[in-house]
């Protein structure tokens, strides 16, 4: 069983100077994937609204399906820390309601700690569920569940007032409890400078290169949508490209009834007799004994269930 990244160790790598490295996830094949490649912090986030749901913002997503996919993830990963996202409207109302729903993440979906997007305003909320023993990360600049508030997805903390309030929301989230902090969209000068006021850590996304970690959306990095090209994302890998490819040469081999060959059909030793003529039923052979396979049912794994 390998170490299990805590909230703990995250303070620790940024006390260490060594950065921070956290990616999104969705499903189990996901989660398993990016933790055996060594994630520090895996995030449920509901970025899932926009890349499995396909809606055009994160605010469809409900309590229900972070839940859903939280245990999914949950089941598969042994050693990052698991983050589930609040989705929008489930903090944003009473109290009991927002630590009831941060209760939730942690009890059903099984991951190890909250995120919540917003300022000062979230203090309250924010301090009342960490004091429920549910640890809170913070999520600051561009926040995609003001979306409508911000006028679209538009980069944060250009002009020195909006830096101030920035800044000084990251201060009062620090002194709130959270444990942790996303800084997304925000100029790299404010970013560097946010990072080394904080004690806790800054994790960057579209925030520059000074943050204590960084964090992108699997899609993104792995390059599923080929019309996606935004500044901050790096691309490491074509899967569009290559799920395309492979798709594209299973279906020409079952076309050319290239596949399924012999070496991926499964095979009986007892039967004989097929009946030419439908009519007639075809005798039933006798199962010889050593037939274990016959007998007892031949074991298979299906749908590479990764855990
Ligand atoms: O929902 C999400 O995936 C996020 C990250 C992009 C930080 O909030």
């Amino acid at each position: 069983m390998p170490d299990k990244v805590t909230i703990h160790t995250l303070k620790k790598l940024k006390q260490a100077g060594q950065k921070i490295c956290m990616v999104t996830a969705y499903d189990a094949t996901f989660g398993r994937i990016l933790d055996d490649a060594q994630a520090d912090v895996i995030l449920v986030g509901d970025s899932l609204g926009m890349v499995i749901q396909g809606h055009d913002s994160t605010l469809p997503v409900t309590m229900d399906q972070m839940v859903y996919h939280s245990r999914a993830v949950t089941r598969a990963v042994k050693r990052a820390h698991v983050v589930g996202d609040l989705p929008f409207m489930s903090y944003q109302g009473p109290w009991e309601e927002a630590v009831k729903n941060a209760g939730r993440l942690v009890s059903e979906g099984g991951v190890g700690s909250v995120k919540l997007e917003g300022g000062e305003e979230f203090c309250d909320v924010i301090s009342r569920i960490v004091r429920a023993s549910v640890p809170v990360m913070g999520h600051l600049g561009l926040t995609p569940q003001s979306v409508h508030k911000m006028g679209g997805y538009v980069v944060q903390g250009k002009d020195e007032q909006q830096a101030r309030k920035i800044m000084q929301d990251a201060v009062a989230l620090e002194r709130a409890g959270c444990y942790a902090l996303v800084l997304e969209g925000v100029p790299l000068e404010l970013a560097q400078q946010i990072t080394q006021r904080l004690s806790i850590p800054t994790i960057g996304i579209g925030a520059g290169l000074h943050c204590d970690g960084q964090v992108l959306v699997c899609y993104d990095l792995l390059g599923m949508n080929p019309d996606f090209k935004p500044k901050f994302v790096k691309r490491y890998a074509d899967l569009y490209g290559q799920i395309k490819g492979a798709a594209e040469a299973f279906f020409a081999e079952v076309r050319t009834e290239a596949f399924p060959d012999e070496a991926h059909s499964f095979k009986s030793k007892t039967i004989r007799l097929v009946a030419s003529n439908p009519e007639v039923p075809p005798a039933v052979p006798a199962v010889p004994d050593d037939d274990k396979a016959a007998t007892e049912g031949e074991k298979v794994q299906i749908y590479g269930v990764p855990v």
